[in-house]
């Protein structure tokens, strides 16, 4: 019989999320047997293959309508055929690949989990397929419910208001800011940040490309993030830089808003010092601190990465998304906002909330947290292969100078299960080329940062065993032969 689990109290009165078909004993049979066969079909799957020579015809085909539907190419030639086993995903030409970006950090249990083929099922025998904010099911309420609690355990957030992108998420976050300072005008960000694509976000996220064109109608005071060359200095110049910010406009900053672990900028971490320093001013001035998780979320050593960093006394407002698959802007009872201010017709998918809520409660319970849990042992084993690759061949590894000219510290960083590694000299071009040479041996990986530019790994952390760092390694190796 499959685990029928998830279950929350509400004045001590069990209410199952699970829709009543879904503990019908023969509807569970039958879910057992499709979860066998999805087993069986998995099992030859243990690695990375090259397509069918007889579906790349038709491959092609599907990916020039693709990109001409689109009016653009996409980054990479990817339609996925639906079926995957763990870190390893099919694609339609009949390729299989290791995904160690995993849509970006959404795909936790990367691809084909039984146990997330399990809860879609169960989301498939719901009433319906789309959950709204006025009319919905027990699972938002379970999910809210354990994104709460476990925030509470660690700061004083106490609400969750789910939506269905990071983005409006992080509109939601705003609008509460906005409103407790009684319209500020002014945010104040990280050089760096990444926000999402809403015109608002777009303005805020610190990218000329993403806002090129745009009318440019939000005030934005930008902040130097923790430069690790500098250490104690970094710290000391964000200082000032914050106090002239406050003192040139006082009572007019909505709020500083962090990504504590920025993901586009560069897998950039800052340590407590720098933080706390920050917000203590920040709250001597009575600017509210929002913390933008959208990337960092359940993949560093607690489920928050703001827990990771100790500064959950300070936060008033955050937002999570992307392996959560629904996602939330959390706020403490100080800052919960008038009537009328967050809502939408709908919030996200019944099978997403199945889905984000049987994937944490499997990370809250599985062993995943903590300095010996299954993400710090992947941290480790990445960081062991990269260092072998790093030693063996160090003509592919050159000094990283950075636009002012200064040497990266170290070619590997990154934090949990958010994993960076910088060849060749973090050149932009040569990044790029690197990255399309390893989607044709096997690897899917993305950049980031914004000069130097590093590989960025973010692996399906629910399911993806260190060991298999290897072959991933393997292939890495070979492709930066192939790059010019
Ligand atoms: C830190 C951060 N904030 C916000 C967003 C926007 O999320 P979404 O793309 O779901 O709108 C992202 C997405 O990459 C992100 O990394």
């Amino acid at each position: 019989m499959t685990t029928v689990s998830t279950k929350f109290k509400t004045n001590n009165a069990p209410l199952s999320h699970l829709p009543p078909l879904a503990v019908n004993p023969r509807v569970r049979g039958a879910i057992d047997l499709i979860i066998d066969e999805l087993k069986r079909e998995q099992a030859s799957m243990t690695g990375a293959r090259g397509s069918d020579s007889n579906k790349t015809e038709a491959y092609a085909a599907w990916m020039s309508r693709n990109n001409e539907l689109r009016g653009r190419p996409t980054m990479y030639p990817y339609v996925g055929a639906g079926f995957g086993h763990g870190p390893l995903v099919q694609l339609a030409d009949g390729s299989v690949k290791w995904d160690m970006l995993s849509g970006i950090g959404i795909n936790m249990f990367g691809h084909s989990d039984s146990r997330m083929v399990e809860a879609a099922i169960e989301a498939a025998l719901s009433d319906v397929c789309m959950q709204g904010h006025l009319q919905h099911n027990t699972d938002v309420l379970a999910i809210s419910e354990l994104l709460s609690a476990e925030a509470a355990r660690v700061s004083r957030l106490r609400h969750c208001f789910v939506t269905n992108s990071g983005c409006m998420a992080n509109e939601n976050a705003l609008k509460i800011c906005q409103q407790k300072t009684q319209s500020a005008p002014r945010v104040i960000a990280f050089n760096d940040c990444f926000m999402g694509r809403s015109t608002t976000m777009s303005q805020i996220g610190d990218s000329a490309a993403y806002r090129q064109g745009l009318v440019q109608n939000i005030l934005v005071d930008y902040m130097p993030f923790y430069d690790p060359a500098q250490g104690s200095r970094s710290t000391d110049a964000t200082v000032r830089a914050l106090k002239q910010a406050i003192a040139r406009y006082p009572k007019q900053h909505s709020c500083f808003v962090m990504e504590v672990i920025q993901g586009e900028g560069g897998f950039n971490v800052a340590p407590r010092e720098f933080l706390v320093a920050l917000m203590q001013i920040c709250k001597a001035a009575a600017i509210p601190i929002w913390i933008d998780e959208i990337q960092s979320f359940g993949r560093t050593e607690n489920m928050f990465a703001f827990d990771t960093l100790g500064v959950g006394e300070f936060v008033d407002v955050v937002t999570v998304g992307k392996m959560t698959q629904v996602c939330a802007c959390l706020f403490t009872s100080d800052f919960n906002p008038g009537p009328g201010l967050m809502a939408g017709t709908f919030s996200s998918s019944t099978s997403a909330y199945h889905i984000g809520l049987r994937g944490l409660e499997i990370l809250q319970s599985g062993g995943y947290y903590g300095a010996d849990g299954r993400i710090a042992k992947l941290h480790r084993a990445f960081r062991e292969c990269a260092e072998d690759l790093v030693a063996r061949r160090g003509e592919f590894f050159p000094p990283v100078v950075d636009s002012h000219g200064r040497t990266l510290p170290d070619v590997i960083g990154g934090i949990g299960a958010m994993l960076r590694l910088t060849p060749l000299g973090g050149d932009k071009d040569r990044i790029s080329a690197l990255l399309k040479v390893l989607f044709e041996e096997g690897v899917i990986a993305l950049n980031c940062g914004h000069g130097p530019y590093h590989l960025r790994f973010l692996p399906p952390i629910g399911v993806m065993e260190p060991a298999q760092f290897k072959p991933v390694f393997a292939i890495i190796e070979r492709a930066l032969q192939r790059v010019p």
